[in-house]
């Protein structure tokens, strides 16, 4: 196993997380968000990786990073616009924001933009459903979401690169 693969920060969070649980194996997710956290996403040398640092067998990593949506089976863009279209959003926009955000950027969904700035993708409810419509853009909520607001973020965000 290559530790070399993660900074000794992170690694030392993994460690730590492992230990907080009764069995290894029940560490998978912390270490694979952990590993998101660090690299953006989760690759398969991240899944060895995960395998061997927790003790199951590769299947099982695969398993998890294929059935949370939240884990990133491939690189994606510094800033990742997750929009929600559920039905609360939906109700207030929650399409067209998505849409507005796709148009602006050139993207479908899950597309990244050449310049690995942005990823847009569409999500299930984020329970935020009060403050719709709403988008969960890296580990921030951005609330009652416009048109006229989405121009202004892409904006400020491809000020700050
Ligand atoms: S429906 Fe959008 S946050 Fe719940």
């Amino acid at each position: 196993m290559s530790d070399a693969l993660f900074s000794d920060e992170t690694l030392r969070q993994m460690k730590s997380a492992i230990e907080e649980y009764p069995s290894r194996a029940s560490a998978i997710l912390p270490v694979l968000q952990l590993a998101q956290k660090e690299k953006g996403w989760i690759s398969p040398e991240t899944i060895r990786f995960a395998s061997e640092l927790v003790g199951v067998p590769e299947s099982r990593v695969v398993e998890c990073v294929t059935f949370y949506t939240m884990f990133n089976q491939q690189p994606v863009g510094k800033y990742e616009i997750n929009v929600c279209t559920n039905i609360s959003c939906a109700l207030v926009g929650g399409e067209e924001i998505y849409g507005h955000f796709c148009k602006k950027l050139g993207l479908k969904n899950n597309e990244t933009t050449k310049d690995g700035l942005f990823t847009v993708r569409h999500v299930e409810c984020l329970a935020s459903c009060g403050s719709g419509p709403m988008a969960l853009v890296n580990d921030e909520y951005i609330e009652h979401l416009t048109t006229e607001k989405v121009d202004q973020l892409i904006e400020e965000w491809r000020r700050k690169g």
